[in-house]
């Protein structure tokens, strides 16, 4: 690259963020690998990689974490990956109020703070990229996901939407729509399983029960998985390409469901994801 492109990473405690700043970092960019938690920052900082706290629960954080990097490139980003999430489980009639509100916070409403506040910066440029890691589950469904769910499908309209509104303006828009990765998404979901869900009063206790079971395994827990990289490669191809795609599919589950989603009828599709879930426990 003649000039160092700079990129913002949200989430590189573990996982996608982890490796993909890594990879970009040794392909040349300028990498911001930010992470929520301090500990996180110090040793992503010993790793060689510039970071810094960014909480996406929190706007105070955001902003912060926005104005130290701009002050840092003079002004200029090219590229946001909207990487952080985590996973809320837990049936929909399990779901408390402020349960679905903090999943919330951080999947949805701080990621489009953390984009709103980079949109005016990429204008002013003339260019920039921003993709956000999405999921197989923006596009489909899975019982006892509905908060993770509705977080993803909820990405999938605001990316869409923003990529009709920024037509023109030299800032394309992708998401990234991975199916199983190995990285701590299972473990970190289980911390907030415990944290969030009774069992003991809930009706599919006898569900959970199986569900508790694959998110503590240590090995893959479903066919397919794949490691970061692959989706390493996608976020490369919508950061180079001079034509990068809407939509970036990664694992066979993505590209299967993606394709029976379109092909099947509601309640047909409600009959596969139905096999598909008790399989898992
Ligand atoms: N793994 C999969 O199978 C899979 C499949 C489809 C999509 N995805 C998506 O891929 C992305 C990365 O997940 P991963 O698989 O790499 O899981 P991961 O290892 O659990 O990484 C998730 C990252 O998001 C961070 N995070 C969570 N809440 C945050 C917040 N409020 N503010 C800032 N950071 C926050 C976590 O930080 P802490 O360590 O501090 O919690 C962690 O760094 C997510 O968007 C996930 O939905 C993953």
């Amino acid at each position: 690259m003649s000039k160092q492109k700079s990129i913002l990473i949200t989430g590189c405690s573990s996982g996608i963020g982890l490796c993909c700043a890594h990879e970009l970092k040794q392909r040349g960019y300028r990498v911001f690998a930010t992470a929520r938690k301090a500990e996180d920052v110090v040793r992503l900082q010993e790793q060689g990689l510039e970071s810094l706290q960014l909480d996406l629960a929190s706007s105070e954080s955001i902003h912060q974490a926005v104005d130290t990097i701009l002050e840092l490139t003079q002004g200029q980003l090219y590229a946001l990956f909207n990487n952080a999430a985590y996973g809320q489980p837990g049936a929909v009639e399990d779901l408390q109020r402020h349960v679905l509100k903090e999943q919330f916070e951080s999947n949805v409403f701080g990621t489009q703070e953390l984009t709103n506040r980079i949109i005016p910066v990429m204008r002013q440029q003339g260019y920039g990229r921003i993709i956000y890691n999405g999921s197989v589950l923006g596009i489909i469904s899975l019982p006892f996901r509905g908060a993770y769910n509705a977080s993803k499908y909820a990405l999938e309209g605001l990316a869409d939407t923003l990529r009709l509104e920024l037509y023109g303006s030299g800032i394309e828009v992708s998401i990234i729509e991975p199916g199983p990765i190995t990285s701590a998404f299972r473990k970190n979901a289980f911390v907030k399983y415990q944290e969030n869900i009774n069992k003991e009063s809930s009706f599919f206790k006898s569900s959970y029960e199986g569900m508790e079971a694959r998110l503590q395994k240590k090995e893959p827990a479903v066919p397919f998985t794949l490691p970061p990289e692959a989706v390493y490669k996608k976020l490369e191809h919508a950061l180079e390409s001079a034509h990068p795609r809407a939509h970036y599919y990664v694992t066979f589950p993505t590209h299967l469901f993606g394709t029976l989603k379109r092909l099947l009828p509601a309640k047909g599709l409600d009959w596969v994801l139905r096999k598909v879930s008790k399989e898992e426990n």
